[in-house]
């Protein structure tokens, strides 16, 4: 009998894993093997199967661009309309021509981020095959419609080199876009198992820019494992409905998979239930030692805490 404390509420879906990017910091092209879209249909078994569980929180993306699914206006439908009060969340490489399915989709999203990472070049750079002209095109074409309730936030991933970037993204939001409520700064993670982050280490002034900023910095610091909701009420899926503990290790071996088992029995598996116990014991095995909340708690620290001038 499931414990109502350990029942699901947030969920990371993923629907689609095609992708027209490279970006030099998503681990995409290390775990995405065969690139495919889920059907309706499938999408419609993973629906019925969640639909007992109290969920309020949903990232429906994953390895991918989520709006390169044919479908993905139905794909955000069907799950408002079993869970009508969860908060979903999508985020777009807004590297393609605006489209009907995108339209449509914006309904049933309440946050949709735009990943924006550096100021010309340095988008570029760090975006490999995107181009600036065509990012400005889709934020001047998102400005004249009709965007109803959507909140629309820059989602911007820091590095050592495009922090200096930062300014000028807020800057062209303030004079240009001013339905962009947010530039959310992230610095950069990595989602694989027993690997780190290869990005150049954290500057000082790198961190001194973050200082700035740190009402737009997101993480969690202080931060430990036994903190982690993932492995309680956590659930990740891949397009092929394998099943992860968490969207901080994607490269990890599946706990199952959706389509081939009910959810109860894949939340007992050996390896969810040991994960839960070294999380809880703050002890990490394999699947959590290298976890980027973890390494990034020590360095967001001084970003809430200190003021500029004082490091
Ligand atoms: C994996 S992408 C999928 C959605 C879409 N393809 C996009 O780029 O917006 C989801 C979000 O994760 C961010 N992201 C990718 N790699 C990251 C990393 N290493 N650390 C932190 N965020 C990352 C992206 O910038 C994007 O905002
Ligand atoms: S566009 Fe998104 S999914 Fe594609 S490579 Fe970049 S971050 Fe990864
Ligand atoms: S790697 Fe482990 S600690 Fe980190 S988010 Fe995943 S389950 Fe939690």
């Amino acid at each position: 009998m499931q414990k109502k404390n350990n029942l699901i509420t947030y969920v990371y879906l993923e629907t689609s894993n095609v992708c027209n990017l490279d970006c030099v910091y998503c681990n995409r092209r290390n775990v995405v093997k065969t690139p495919t879209y889920m059907s309706l249909k499938q999408w419609d078994i993973v629906l019925e199967k969640l639909s007992i569980y109290p969920i309020s929180e949903a990232k429906l993306m994953g390895l991918g661009e989520p709006f390169f699914h044919p479908d993905f206006h139905n794909i955000c439908k069907n799950f408002k309309g079993i869970f009508p009060n969860a908060f979903t969340i999508t985020a777009t490489n807004c590297q393609y021509q605006l489209n009907d399915n995108f339209i449509k989709t914006l309904p049933y999203i309440d946050i949709l981020y735009l990943s924006i990472d550096g100021y010309e070049e340095n988008y570029e750079r760090f975006r490999p095959k995107a181009s600036w002209d065509k990012l400005i095109k889709f934020l001047d074409d998102l400005t004249k419609l009709d965007r109803g309730k959507t909140r629309i936030t820059i989602n911007y991933v820091v590095n050592n080199m495009n922090y200096k970037d930062i300014e000028k993204i807020h800057k062209m939001v303030l004079s240009k876009y001013n339905y962009i409520e947010e530039v959310r700064l992230n610095i950069a993670q990595w989602w694989s198992e027993d690997e780190e982050c290869n990005m150049d280490s954290i500057s000082k002034e790198l961190i001194n820019t973050l200082i700035k900023y740190k009402k737009n910095v997101k993480g969690k610091s202080p931060w430990t494992f036994s903190e982690c909701f993932w492995p309680i009420r956590g659930f990740y899926m891949d397009v092929y409905g394998n099943v992860k503990i968490c969207c901080l290790n994607t490269s990890t071996e599946p706990i199952g998979n959706i389509f081939e088992s009910n959810i109860e029995e894949i939340r007992l598996s050996s390896k969810l239930l040991q994960v839960r116990k070294e999380c809880n014991n703050d002890t990490p095995g394999l699947h959590c030692r290298k976890c980027d909340y973890k390494r990034l708690s020590p360095i967001l620290a001084p970003i809430f805490t200190l003021n500029t001038a004082e490091i």
